[in-house]
């Protein structure tokens, strides 16, 4: 459903991390810290790096900081493997001062260890998904939280679209909450996307189901003058016009979804742009025999974009003021099959500051960083859901909890 304000419209009006006075006080703030870790390292600090400037804004107001996060999905259970201590190491080590994680995020002894905490010092809390309550956004839960500071100031956009109680229970809960630095950026960048894009407007839509992108088609159709597809999503698309896909994976019951996104694309002058030819090979784990065709035959399927199409793309590009890409090309992590994700993230970043130029989701950050192209753009989103839904036009629910501006404040 889309909201008749878009998020950008109603964070406007909500208190924002400089309308509050921090000064000598404790104050919660909501990260998005849920980063990947292997072997008890964090192996991608993005969202750690992302959320720095509010901390350190906060810390030179000398406030003392109780961060809180999840990480994963623990199900309401502890679980050591999903502990928040790989954060707190990296979180440590790029604040540059002492982090301590708390052993749990609610109760008597966290309560006493974060009034305890000095301006200038920061607290790390327990995943909060070792908790039902997080979810189920909890009132209780929500209440345990919230004793924790007198100030809440919500930096989470990668889960800004989760009504958990974190992020929408505790700033109701403590009644003077404000958006962070990283959630205002995300929400401006985005909306700068929906509102009045510059033309020609193209977006770039891969990754694996029509499914997950069907809002996101529905609410940006009506300003794109271009539609390049590629990934899985597009056997899809293929399928629907009555191309053979061979043994290509098509989302289930997808069929009816592409012919209606042909159907609005056409009804809207959208120029639509679909593979003509793959690298394919008999499966994904069998990278060694993967090979350039135009038809896929039955016993094989599409695993990126071919030589062709990728050209194509590429040229359909060179001429774009705006361009919103998500999902990638094909299956990018396996060499093999990254060249058509690597075609077209250089495509967008020789645009330059000419053009905005913005990415979403978290397998399109993610080729993005390994192209090492995240810093030639305008925009890289550090949501996936968060930014599919507000791309999607609906209102995040992380963006309405937020108190409002009093006149006074404004
Ligand atoms: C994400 O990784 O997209 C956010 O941290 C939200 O996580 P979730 O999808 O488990 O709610």
């Amino acid at each position: 459903m889309q909201s008749v304000e878009s998020s950008a419209e109603v964070l406007q009006r909500k208190l924002q991390l400089g309308d509050l006075s921090p000064r000598g006080q404790r104050v919660l703030v909501r990260a998005d810290l849920n980063v990947p870790v292997q072997d008890g390292r964090v192996v991608d600090d993005t969202r750690i790096r992302a959320s720095l400037p509010t901390l350190r804004a906060l810390l030179e107001d000398d406030a003392s900081l109780v961060v809180m996060s999840h990480r994963g999905r623990p199900k309401g259970e502890r679980d050591p493997a999903l502990s928040m201590g790989p954060v707190a190491a990296a979180l440590q080590h790029l604040l540059g001062r002492p982090v301590r994680l708390l052993p749990d995020c609610i109760g008597g002894e966290v309560e006493e260890r974060a009034a305890e905490l000095l301006p200038g010092e920061v607290a790390l809390l327990e995943n909060l998904r070792f908790h039902a309550g997080e979810k189920a956004n909890d009132p209780e839960f929500a209440a345990s939280l919230a004793r924790l500071a007198p100030l809440y100031v919500d930096d989470a956009f990668g889960a800004a679209h989760r009504a958990h109680a974190s992020i929408v229970g505790v700033p109701t809960a403590i009644g003077t909450a404000a958006a962070g630095a990283l959630l205002q950026l995300e929400v401006s960048m985005l909306d700068r996307v929906l509102s009045d894009p510059s033309t020609p407007f193209v977006l770039v839509l891969g990754g694996a189901k029509v499914s997950d992108k069907l809002a996101i088609l529905e609410n940006l159709l009506p300003l794109v003058d271009r539609l390049i597809v590629g990934g899985a999503m597009s056997n899809a698309l293929l399928a629907a016009q009555g191309a053979d896909v061979g043994g290509s994976w098509v989302e289930d019951g997808s069929l009816e979804l592409a012919a209606r996104v042909l159907a609005a694309s056409a009804e809207k002058d959208v120029e639509v742009l679909l593979p003509e030819d793959f690298v394919i090979a008999p499966a994904m784990d069998r990278p060694d025999e993967a090979r350039e065709v135009s038809r896929v035959p039955a016993d094989a399927m599409a695993l990126d974009i071919g030589p062709v199409t990728r050209q194509r793309f590429a040229a359909a590009l060179t001429d774009a003021k705006t361009v919103l890409w998500n999902g990638p090309m094909g299956v990018f992590e396996i060499s093999a099959f990254s060249e058509g994700t690597r075609a077209v993230g250089e495509a967008i970043a020789a645009l330059g500051p000419q053009a905005l130029t913005v990415l979403g989701g978290g397998d399109t950050a993610a080729a993005a960083a390994a192209e090492g192209i995240s810093d030639q753009v305008s925009h890289v989103s550090t949501g996936g859901g968060a930014s599919l839904d507000l791309l999607s036009g609906r209102l995040l629910p992380g963006v309405a909890a937020l108190t409002d501006r009093k006149p006074q404040d404004v």
